[in-house]
């Protein structure tokens, strides 16, 4: 097992987290734990690895992406405690005692977050790289604001870049998530 594979609490057996986390157990390890989508995990290795190089080579969650790597696009984007958090200029140092949300935490495929559902429903996506980050920015600001006007929703997602320039439908859909919870 390599130093950057995720170790739980108690030593012993190894187990696999619904999201296709692997947890290998490993005696007398210090670790930084946290949580990724419920799950407790401790990461044994470099401090200061950025947050989504964890999440997606270590944990091989695959919704947030690697876009700029300079917190410049929002792809990475995941929720640390509910507030969104760039995950490629975070180390996971900064995660340590914190619940880490990635898509996959908010909903399933068998039951979907109200944004992940309006998303598909409103065909938002084409290529999908900004989506992960679209999506959790998007369920934070209806957490904060469940009936945001067209203006807020654009200074919300302002920073998330999409190439594809689905902005409209990205807004439709977060309108739509928010008729559903409200
Ligand atoms: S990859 Fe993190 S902001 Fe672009
Ligand atoms: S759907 Fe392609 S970057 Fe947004």
């Amino acid at each position: 097992m390599s130093e950057h594979e995720y170790n739980a609490a108690s030593p012993g057996a190894s187990r696999s987290l619904t999201d296709g986390v692997s947890v290998q157990e490993t005696e007398n390890q210090e670790g930084i734990d946290f949580s990724i989508n419920g799950n407790a995990v401790s990461f044994s290795g470099d401090p200061e690895k950025p947050l989504l190089y964890v999440l997606r080579n270590d944990a091989g969650l695959n919704g947030p992406k690697f876009g700029c790597g300079v917190a410049q696009c929002g792809s990475c984007e995941v929720l640390v405690d509910g507030e969104t958090v760039i995950s490629c200029t975070t180390p996971v140092e900064d995660v340590a005692e914190s619940e880490v949300t990635t898509t996959r935490g908010l909903g399933t495929s068998d039951d979907p977050h109200p944004v992940q559902e309006a998303f598909i429903e409103a065909q938002a996506a084409q290529c999908g790289y900004c989506i992960h980050g679209m999506i959790v920015e998007a369920a934070a600001l209806l957490e904060e604001n469940p009936d945001p006007s067209d203006e807020e929703i654009d200074d919300a997602l302002a920073d998330n870049l999409c190439r594809c320039g689905t902005h409209d439908e990205i807004r439709t859909a977060v309108n739509r998530a928010a008729e559903e919870m409200n």
